[in-house]
């Protein structure tokens, strides 16, 4: 049997400002995508099989040249990447997952990273995780447009990491620190555009500079500070710079209503810092706590609240992924 992983993910400062370039300081969940492939050659090509309690697309789905579910187009795009074609393959793939499903935690990119080890292993093409970031982010492009590739890179990479969008080659560090911070993340189970939500930061910053240029300068502060304060292991004020950047997200235009209402609910129970991760418009929040009491009690308040809710923690120096 062959497999391959993609790990969902958090933006723990910077979502939005990235993709202008600012830096931006993401972490890998303990969440996970696994695809898994068993040859069948009764079969011409390949049957996807959505074994999770998510779902990508549809529970099975044979693939086909004409079939334009996101699924085989993607499949189609990241096996011509790798000089392979869909006519190579009689299998079946199995896909299982407990990455949040409507946005914010990378479902689409930890999808796209298993899709490429998976293939990598099958074909014993031996890939580099460079060559996998490279790959997953054409493959994000189809789902999200122009991505500013944190989430391909962290899905590839695993653990926490300082990332710049920058051209010819992003710039990718592992942010290696001591402490372990645990975080209680929030879902809305709202789902989100965020290629539109991005569009709209984009017009705003565009066409009202004077507002939102000052709001981008305090981003890249704030993530620089945050790096800082990670190296030292200051959790009290890296919890007060997730409050300050949460503001910024508001200002954009990017949170709503039970975001931020799982923000306050984070604050009034004794988190250290709270804000929206990823795209916003719905999907995730993180609440950065002080112990594991404080956290236990935050995340049956949010499932007592009605939302879905899960603990986990940031900041191992060792790559999830080897
Ligand atoms: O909502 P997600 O998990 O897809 O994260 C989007 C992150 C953005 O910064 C808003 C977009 C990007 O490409 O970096």
């Amino acid at each position: 049997m062959i497999t391959g992983i993609g790990y969902g993910k958090t933006i723990l400062f910077g979502e939005h400002f990235v993709v202008h370039n600012i830096p931006a300081i993401a972490s890998a969940l303990d969440l996970k995508t696994t695809a898994t492939l068993k040859v069948n050659s009764s079969l011409n090509d390949i049957k996807f099989i959505d074994e999770s309690r998510s779902s990508f697309e549809r529970r099975e789905l044979f693939f086909s040249q004409e079939n334009d579910d996101k699924l085989c187009k993607l499949t189609k795009l990241l096996l011509e990447q790798m000089n392979k074609s869909v006519n190579d393959l009689s299998c079946e793939i199995h896909l299982k997952s407990n990455v949040p499903e409507y946005g914010g935690a990378g479902l689409s990119a930890a999808l796209t990273v298993s899709l490429v080890r998976l293939y990598s292993n099958y074909f014993d093409l031996n890939l580099s995780d460079s060559e996998v970031a490279r790959i997953s982010y054409k493959g994000e492009k189809l789902f999200h447009g122009t991505p500013s590739g944190i989430d391909n890179t962290v899905a590839t990479y695993g653990g926490l990491l300082w990332f710049v969008k920058n051209n010819p080659d992003n710039i990718i560090e592992p942010l290696d620190i001591d402490t372990k911070g645990l975080l209680v993340i929030g879902d809305t189970r709202i789902s989100h555009n965020v290629m539109e939500l991005v569009a709209e930061v984009r017009r705003r910053k565009e066409t009202e500079p004077e507002i939102y240029n000052p709001v981008f300068s305090r981003a890249k502060e704030i993530v620089h500070q945050a790096r800082d304060l990670l190296r030292n292991g200051n959790w009290n004020k890296i919890g007060k710079l997730m409050n300050d950047n949460h503001v910024l997200l508001q200002k954009v235009g990017v949170s709503i209503q039970a975001l931020d209402d799982l923000v306050d609910l984070s604050m009034k129970n004794g988190a250290l810092g709270a804000k929206l991760t990823g795209g916003g418009g719905g999907g995730c929040m993180i609440a950065l706590v002080p112990n594991e009491k404080i956290q236990e009690n935050i995340l049956s308040t949010m499932i007592d609240s009605g939302f879905h809710a899960y603990k986990t923690s940031i900041g191992k120096s060792e790559r999830i992924i080897k």
